[in-house]
């Protein structure tokens, strides 16, 4: 599939948007920096913190780091389930939600099977799913215009 060009100039800090590459969901999400700072403070709650399961499919080099993504504040995954494949549900604010844990810090939770994920795509332990959300390959061709794939 040919690469998507998104300009994300539009995007608010806080908020969410979504494009389809190679007919898949991808989200890119612009983090507070109070959510870009909580994220080192969740590592001991997750799965695979510094995404070192399969490194070349799941999270390229230029994000293997602790916000898993080139610039601190823009996330940029795969919304797709790593367990069978649902859509996992925005659940982006804190605090006290269905389904969550009580000091929940923001992220996504996927309603079939209960899977949930930081604010970087990271699987929380003792989840069905198996791997962190997939970073797609992406480049930034400017400040606001980025391209995915
Ligand atoms: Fe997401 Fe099963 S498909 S938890």
């Amino acid at each position: 599939g040919a690469p998507v060009e998104v300009d994300i100039s539009g995007l608010k800090v806080g908020e969410k948007m979504t494009v389809e590459w190679r007919g898949k969901p991808v989200w890119i999400l612009k983090r507070t920096p109070a959510q870009v700072a909580q994220l080192p403070k969740l590592d001991s709650q997750l799965a695979d913190p510094q995404s070192k399961r399969h490194p070349d499919d799941f999270t390229p080099k230029y994000a293997q780091n602790e916000n898993r993504s080139i610039k601190p504040e823009v996330l940029v995954v795969v919304g797709i389930c790593t367990h069978l494949g649902c859509s996992p549900v925005d659940r982006l604010q804190s605090g006290p939600q269905p389904s969550l844990p009580s000091d929940w810090e923001g992220g996504f939770l996927c309603p079939c099977h209960g899977s949930t994920f930081d604010l970087a795509g990271r699987v929380f332990k003792n989840k069905p799913a198996p791997d962190n959300l997939p970073v797609p390959p992406h480049m930034y061709l400017s400040d606001t215009r980025l391209l995915i794939g």
